[in-house]
């Protein structure tokens, strides 16, 4: 049996510059920033264009591809590889005075619509005055029909809602805050294992430095936040910890990775910050050993060395650590672990992320 999936509707925006070609060649495309947006959306989903140029939308438009990266690598120049297919439902009706509709529903591009607030969506859309997008008196009755359909269809679709209200777009800053540890519908990771990673930062990061498709490793992937991001956002994965907490991760030590030479896109470490957290009782553990001591350093280097031998030419390693305050003694591990990753690794760059609770599993 078929099982219905949920239709949700999407906004991209275009310019006087890029509108024909959006329109003619039936491709919506955008940047980066958006990727995570044409990530979710699939095929048999509604869009909507806005050109920001004119304050006009354009609709109703309805997928023919899933949203994917490079669809068309020379559309647009090559400047807008987030892409999806497109084709119009009846004639193609445009709408000024976009902004005020946009804002009345509290529309914008990183906020899908679906079942009720779809069907209104749509629903004002026809009612507003429109003109034909070249300007000749539409054949309006025809358009508003195949809508009217369209909305029909949105009304009788069962679908559980399987999309966030909001979704997060990359951050533009190198000063990053989550309250919270998770993002979406579904878990990542395990927000009640301490030292849990918060997903967002995985996310930020995969969104910055990979391509849908691409390799991403964690070496020490605890309860497995990296695979869950890296699945949602359409990388492969390979987690491994020394102390594997669900079947997806593989037993290995951090310090030599079954893996060839120059083969990974991205490797993604949240490691030990010292001895504060009680993770196992492996022998190989480097979280028992304390971030006071010098060895603690050099083990891991030994893991920066073995990612920068799996990572191909000009890739990213993200390291995310933390300073130490414990008996009244302040240990600067982020600066320490810098100086490690400089000896090693060509070129570094610091976000800062707000520290908040250990287990990131309270607003604190
Ligand atoms: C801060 S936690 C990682 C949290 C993880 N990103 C998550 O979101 O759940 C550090 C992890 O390093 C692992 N670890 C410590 N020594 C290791 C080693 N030698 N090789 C691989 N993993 C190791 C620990 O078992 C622990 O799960």
């Amino acid at each position: 049996m078929k099982v219905e999936k949920l239709i949700r509707g999407f906004l991209f925006a275009c310019t006087n510059k890029s509108e024909a070609e959006c329109l003619n060649s039936l491709l919506f495309a955008t940047d980066k920033l958006y990727g995570p947006i044409v990530n979710r959306i699939r095929k048999g989903d509604l869009l909507f264009l806005n050109n920001i140029d004119t304050d006009i939308l354009y609709g109703v438009f309805k997928t023919t591809s899933n949203g994917e990266f490079n669809i068309k690598p020379e559309a647009f120049d090559g400047r807008y590889p987030y892409q999806v297919m497109v084709k119009s439902i009846g004639d193609i009706v445009c709408v000024p005075g976009a902004k005020r509709l946009l804002k009345r529903y509290g529309v914008k591009r990183n906020t899908p619509l679906y079942k009720q607030e779809l069907i209104s969506f749509l629903e004002d859309l026809i009612s507003q005055p429109k003109q034909s997008t070249f300007g000749e008196d539409l054949e309006r009755k025809d358009s508003n029909q195949a809508i009217i359909k369209e909305i029909q269809k949105v009304n009788n679709n069962p679908a559980p809602v399987d999309i966030e209200n909001e979704i997060s777009l990359i951050e533009s800053t190198t000063f990053w805050d989550f309250p919270k540890q998770s993002y979406g519908l579904t878990p990542k990771g395990n927000n009640k294992y301490a030292g849990v990673t918060p997903a967002l930062i995985i996310y930020n990061m995969i969104w910055r430095y990979t391509e849908l498709g691409d390799l991403v490793v964690d070496p020490m992937c605890g309860s497995g936040t990296t695979i869950d991001v890296c699945k949602e956002e359409r990388r492969k994965v390979i987690g491994y910890d020394i102390h594997p907490t669900r079947k997806d991760i593989i037993k290995n030590d951090a310090r030599k990775i079954p893996l060839e030479d120059d083969s990974v896109d991205m490797v993604f470490i949240d490691s030990p910050y010292g001895d504060n957290i009680k993770y196992n009782d492996e022998p190989d553990n480097i979280g028992s050993i304390s971030s006071e001591s010098e060895e603690f350093y050099d083990e891991l280097e030994k893991v920066m060395k073995e990612s920068h031998r799996i990572l191909k030419d000009g890739r990213v390693l993200g390291w995310l650590i933390g300073d130490q305050w414990v008996k009244k003694t302040f240990t600067p591990v982020g600066l320490n672990i810098y100086v490690c990753l400089i000896k090693n690794i060509t070129h570094v760059e610091i976000m800062c992320i707000a520290r908040r609770s250990q287990a990131s599993n309270t607003g604190m």
